[in-house]
């Protein structure tokens, strides 16, 4: 694996020709190395059908292998131009509420048209063909933020055939589906596949098995679209990484189903805008508007190290206020440096600053870039030279070290919750994340891992809250696993149809835990319920019923926390305090080496090095871990968005 690098995304059709050479001159004086380009120039790459004009693009392609600069080409088919609309009008998606959606933005396609399939294949073929053997290429994008501007779902006639061809294939009998969705309830049984309708325009709510199928059939799409160009893309080239850019907190579709066919997981970082539209508290977008929140990116760097098969990038990486959330703050000088700093500390191979130039026209003027639109340097380009310097005298190597902690985060979780709330804002992910957070205050290297892990061996800890369903794949893992393992809430409560188990909630394989889920209790989130000794519940409170050892119960007496031996179960929705006390717990009942880290500073280690970055508006003081040996860049004197890299002892 190469040392990792910093680079740029550039579209060279916004700017006069005449001025590509000193853009990639200076590219390369800031000490970038790749650069991305093509994901949006389908309309100057085929102004009219078949008339096609590579001539331009290869042009660039030139100039930037002449200044060194390794080129990731990007697909053009987020973007498809205006004449594709008049050859296939029905190519365009439509809302839930049967709206077709317009040209005159992007993004526009529906993921089940077949005929759209053909296009973004030919025009991928035609591409690979003209600068697959470039030299200058390194890596493939495929298209752009699969899902961007809610269009994972259509409700489009093209994607109720598909949902319909789906459905048969996976159930063989309209009895079968019948059965599975439970449509009896409601004297929704069906006769055959192609009476089933698209689960919007009802009356009231589809029966929950009809909505996931729906998701797993739309997210089937994604990967379905993916795989098209990657095999394409493969053929020319198997030697060159493809990549996808995915984006934050964005779950609508299986992103370990559709990195099947990809090498390397790329995510975009916009750690300000994020936090603008996010829905955490007040106190927390305040302390952190212009640093975004502490454990925002890390959450997902580690996620996408684990679609990604261990590989991951940020392909566009905040420089400077964007335009997209209701208030774009500038970030605190030194935050672009910072996050890719963190960002290498979780193991990016590349982190590639969304753009080169702010654009002076359309949609995104108002997005900053590393120069200014008059071309003058923007802060975030000075702070990238830095980053650009820090890397060549480190030469850092390798990738992120395993984790002692792991949780597992998985899609279809994340759906079936937003489905069947039963206590509105249940998430998997948020719970997923808070434990994130509670483990990463002590200074613990955590990974995300994805449901179908076959084994848990190596970590001290791993968590599975809020998991839908079983698979055999988890149920072996944790059968076999002899670390301690941390289940719920909810975790187990449905079988893969979307129906209670028979032996209920948590249905653990091989009655691992005597504890049975009799009822539950949903809270109003403004309603806590304290937890005796410290913390409080929300959201979510299950009468377990149970012979294991109580550990926490709340002050009505139901149990909260329960163990086992080193299998734990938690019955309940926590407030921050209470999951960290239950994070806490589990730390010291392993013996987990736990570092004082400052309020806003944190940390996660990288093949023989220790990376600490603060995220707070003020300096902060480090107390040195026994496992240092030095520093080698800052020092425990941490400025506001300072970034400090300690060396690791040997064999730590
Ligand atoms: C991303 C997108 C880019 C650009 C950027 C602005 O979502 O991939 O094309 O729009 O946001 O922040």
């Amino acid at each position: 694996m190469s040392a990792p690098a910093l680079g740029v995304c550039y579209y060279p059709e916004h700017w006069p020709e005449g001025w590509w050479e000193r853009d990639a001159a200076r590219m390369a004086e800031v000490g970038i190395k790749w650069v991305r380009i093509g994901e949006f120039a389908w309309s100057r790459l085929e102004p009219t059908p078949g008339n096609l004009t590579f001539d331009w693009i290869i042009r660039a392609m030139d100039v930037l292998g002449r200044h060194g600069l390794k080129v990731v080409f990007g697909t053009p088919t987020a973007t498809p131009p205006r004449w594709m609309v008049d050859k296939h009008p029905d190519m365009l998606a439509v809302d839930a509420q049967g709206r077709q959606k317009g040209f005159g933005s992007r993004r526009h396609y529906d993921f089940s048209h077949l005929g759209y399939h053909e296009e973004a294949a030919r025009i991928t073929r035609l591409l690979a063909d003209a600068v697959g053997n470039h030299p200058a290429l390194g890596a493939w994008q495929t298209d752009n933020e699969y899902g961007c501007h809610n269009t994972t779902y259509s409700y489009s006639p093209a994607a109720k055939e598909g949902f319909q061809l789906w459905l048969a294939d996976k159930y063989g009998s309209i009895d079968a589906l019948n059965k599975a969705w439970g449509n009896v309830f409601w004297s929704m049984e069906y006769n055959r596949f192609d009476q089933i309708e698209l689960p919007n325009l009802l009356v009231c709510e589809a029966t929950p098995t009809h909505n996931l199928d729906f998701r797993r059939y739309a997210s089937d799409q994604v990967a379905a679209f993916n795989k098209v160009q990657f095999d394409i893309l493969k053929a020319v080239r198997p030697d060159l990484p493809v990549i996808h850019n995915f984006m934050g907190r964005y779950t609508e579709f299986d992103h370990y189903d559709v990195a099947k066919t990809l090498d390397v997981a790329s995510w975009d970082a916009y750690p300000l805008g994020h936090l603008a539209v996010s829905n955490e508290p007040d106190d927390v977008k305040r302390l952190y508007m212009r640093q975004g929140e502490p454990d925002y990116q890390a959450f997902h760097h580690d996620l996408y190290r684990a679609v990604g098969h261990g590989r991951m990038w940020i392909m566009e990486q905040q420089p400077g206020p964007v335009n997209w959330a209701q208030y774009n703050p500038d970030p605190l000088p030194g935050m672009a440096r910072l996050w890719a700093w963190e960002a290498f500390a979780h193991g990016a191979e590349v982190v590639s600053y969304f753009r080169w130039r702010q654009a002076p026209f359309a949609q995104e003027q108002m997005h900053a870039g590393l120069l200014r639109p008059d071309s003058e340097p923007a802060p975030a380009y000075f702070e990238a030279m830095q980053v650009a310097e820090e890397l060549e005298s480190i030469g850092l190597t390798g990738t992120a070290n395993k984790g002692r902690v792991a949780i597992v985060f998985d899609y279809q979780s994340e759906w079936a919750w937003e489905i069947q709330p039963q206590a509105k804002g249940f998430s998997h992910s948020a719970h997923v994340r808070a434990l994130f957070a509670a483990f990463r205050k002590h200074g613990v290297d955590i990974d995300i891992l994805p449901p179908s892990t076959r084994s848990f061996a190596g970590y001290d800890i791993v968590a599975i809250p809020a998991l839908f369903a079983w698979n055999d794949d988890l149920r072996s893992a944790i059968t076999e696993f002899d670390g301690h393992l941390l289940i719920g809430p909810r975790s187990g409560s449905k079988t893969e149809h979307f129906s209670i188990p028979e032996k209920l909630a948590p249905d653990l394989p091989r009655n691992l835990l005597d504890l049975k889920v009799i009822r539950v209790d949903s809270i109003d989130p403004t309603q806590e319920i304290e937890v005796k000794g410290s913390g409080a519940i929300h959201h979510w409170r299950e009468r377990i019923e149970t012979k294991a050892n109580v550990v926490i119960e709340d002050v009505d007496g139901w149990p909260v926390l329960v163990n086992q031996g080193k299998l734990y179960y938690l019955g309940a929705s926590g407030t921050k305090a209470l999951v960290q006390r239950v994070a806490d717990y589990l730390i010291a009942e392993t013996d987990l080496p736990m570092l004082t880290l400052p309020a806003g500073v944190r940390c996660r280690t990288r093949e023989g090095y220790r990376i600490y970055v603060n995220y707070g508006a003020t300096a902060a003081t480090l107390v040195p871990a026994k496992d240092e040996t030095g520093y080698i860049l800052g020092s425990t004197e941490m400025p506001a968005a300072g970034v400090t890299v300690a060396k690791l002892a040997t064999g730590a």
